[in-house]
Order: structure tokens, then sequence, then C-alpha cells
């Protein structure tokens, strides 16, 4: 028996050279370890060997399975050491390579022509105010001294939105103006001095010059002492400050029904100079807002008595003067949604 104990740890010892991985040792150790090894087996034979025997065997019987133990622990911390090795070396980050972009979005145009102009109103200190979107036809047109069937209702094409009371239409406003109204009768008798930006909607065939929805920056200033010079001076400002301290800008008289005067204002054509081409179709000049005093029945409206008080409104397109300041040729481009569009701003 002591002999067989030299056999099987021959024979284990050549068995643990084929063993590669951890499961082969799994296998390994219950061939050789386990319950039903022939170690084990020859352990429940001792009672069977004459008893001055048994000292001797007990000894090499447990240097034997110590042996084979220690084999088997050195050979799991060599094979788990190797694994470790492996998973680190697929698992490693070359960081020698270039980082990936991470796609970070970015202010629709639009957006930021409206936050630029703000910025420049902001500065000469108007307050921003934002207005409803779903207008009565009472504020978008009446208290803008556009009575039921007043020929300039002409001017906007509208979308009528569908309502419970036939005497009370409801449209979405075609212009950012009835804020206008909504401002003074909030703030009256106080000064004002605000822009109001917004969206606007007009019930027009979507060409490359208009869209039905798009965004206007509307102005208003009341005061005690409001004159057309101080309309000229805050305008011809913000061009400057738009569109280049150089900007040459002109106040054309024009009619719009909630002012009078009424102007629209051309700031000097910025591609070709004033030399007239394309862009401003030969007139050397680009439009790039409406404007004039308040009329007397607009403020009246409004809670300010004429007499007293007196004051300026305009309204802008920022998508106009964006257009014009990048020479973009077509409105579409604004909400077509197109990434490559998006992308050339900010
Ligand atoms: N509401 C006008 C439009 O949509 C623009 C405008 C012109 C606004 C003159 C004004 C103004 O406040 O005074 O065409």
């Amino acid at each position: 028996m002591i002999d067989q104990l030299a056999t099987i740890e021959d024979e284990a010892r050549a068995a643990l050279t084929s063993v590669q991985t951890l499961d082969d040792l799994i296998a390994w150790r219950s061939q050789w370890l386990g319950k039903k090894s022939t170690l084990a087996t020859l352990s429940q034979q001792i009672g069977k060997l004459p008893a001055d025997q048994r000292p001797v065997f007990g000894q090499r019987f447990g240097a034997v399975r110590a042996a084979l133990t220690e084999l088997d622990a050195t050979t799991e911390a060599r094979l788990q050491a190797a694994k470790l090795h492996e998973e680190l070396e697929e698992d490693s980050i070359d960081v020698t390579l270039p980082g990936r972009q991470v796609p970070v979005g970015r202010l629709h145009v639009s957006t930021r022509s409206l936050r630029r102009i703000q910025a420049i109103f902001a500065e000469m200190g108007f307050q921003v105010w934002e207005s409803r979107e779903v207008e009565s036809d009472e504020y978008n047109f009446g208290l803008l001294n556009m009575p039921e069937h007043h020929p300039a209702r002409d001017m906007w094409d509208t979308f009528y939105v569908k309502s419970s009371d036939p005497e009370h239409k409801v449209v979405l406003r075609t212009h950012t103006s009835p804020g206008q109204i909504h401002a003074m009768r909030a703030l009256h008798p106080h000064p004002i001095r605000m822009i109001l930006p917004g969206k606007c909607y007009r019930y027009e065939p979507v060409t490359a010059r208009s869209e039905m929805m798009f965004h206007q920056v509307e102005g208003i200033v009341v005061g005690q002492h409001i004159t057309m010079t101080d309309l000229k001076g805050t305008l011809a400002n913000f061009a400057r400050r738009m569109f280049g301290a150089e900007a040459q800008v002109r106040f054309r008289p024009s009619y719009f029904p909630f002012t009078e005067p009424s102007v629209e204002v051309d700031v000097e054509c910025f591609i070709c100079g004033g030399a007239g081409c394309r862009v401003c179709k030969y007139t050397g000049w680009l439009e790039i807002l409406g404007a004039g005093m308040v009329h007397p029945t607009v403020l009246r409206n409004g809670g300010y008595d004429p007499e007293q008080w007196s004051g300026f409104a305009f309204g802008m397109g920022p998508e106009r003067q964006t257009m014009l300041l990048y020479g973009i040729d077509d409105i579409r481009w604004f909400f077509s949604n197109d990434a490559r569009f998006r992308q050339q701003f900010g």
C-alpha cells in the first residue's frame, strides 16, 4: 500500500502537466484529491493494515496528500494570475487613440438671432416680454386701428382658429404687434421701453421668401416726450450694432395702420456696399424693419392719453435679418430641420 502511495503521487504530478485551465484543475482535483480518488479509497483501507505499519503509512499518506494539496494551490494561483493577465490584456485601453467626438447640441440659428437682437436692446435698457401666440381678432387687428373690413387687414393673411363664440374671433397672431396693446394695458400709466419677441403665423403659400411660421421682434416705447428723433436714434443704433459700425441706414416713409407717421428702415446693402446686386435687387438697400410713432388711437386703446403720452414702435423679422447677414437665399431652410443647415451656425 505504501508503494501505491508513491505511484499515486507520480501519476498525479504527471497528470498535472496537462492541466492548462482552471476547469482542468477542478477535474484534476476531483480525480486525485476528491472523495472517489484512489487516495481516498486507500485511506479507507488503513484499518486493514497490521497495526505496526499504520503509523508509517499514515505519515506517508499525509505527506502525499499535503504535497498534492500544495500543488493544487500553487497551480490554482498560477492559473488565476494568468487568467487575470489575459483579461487585462483584452480590456486594455490604448490611451494614444484619438478620442471619440461627443456630439453636442447647439442653438438654432433663429434662437441665436433672437438672442442677439434681445441682447442689443437689453443694453439700450429695453425690457423683454413675451405675448401670446393665439390672439383675439380684436387684439391682432381691431385695437391696432384696423376695425373690421379695414382694407389694411389684407396686409396679413390670417389663420382663423375655430371658436365656440362666433362674436369672438380667434386667430394665430399674424404679427407681434398685438403685444403692444397687452403691454400698454398691463403697464399704464407708467412709461414703457420693451421688446416682445415671438412666433407669428400667416396663411400663405410657403415659398423661398415666405414661411407660414416665423419670428418677429416687436418694440414699443411710450413716454412723455418721445419723438421721431428717439425712433431714429434707437433704430440707427440697433442697425449699427447688428450689421456693423459702418452700416448706413435710411428711413423711408411707409404706411402701417397702427403708427403715424410710419417708416421702413433700410440698411445699405453690405453685400455690394450699395453698388447694387442680386440680394438688394439692384437698389443698394436692404429693408430690415417697419416702425413709426404709435398712432393716437392705439395709445388710447392701451390706456394712455395721446395728449400727454407719445411713443414709437417697430417690428422686425430675425429670420429675414439672418438671411441678409449670411446670404441665405431661402427662408424654408430655417424650419426644414436639415442638420447640414443647422450645423453651420453656432
Ligand atoms: N407688424 C408689422 C408687420 O408685421 C411690423 C411693424 C411695423 C411693427 C411698424 C410695428 C410698427 O410696431 O410700428 O409687418
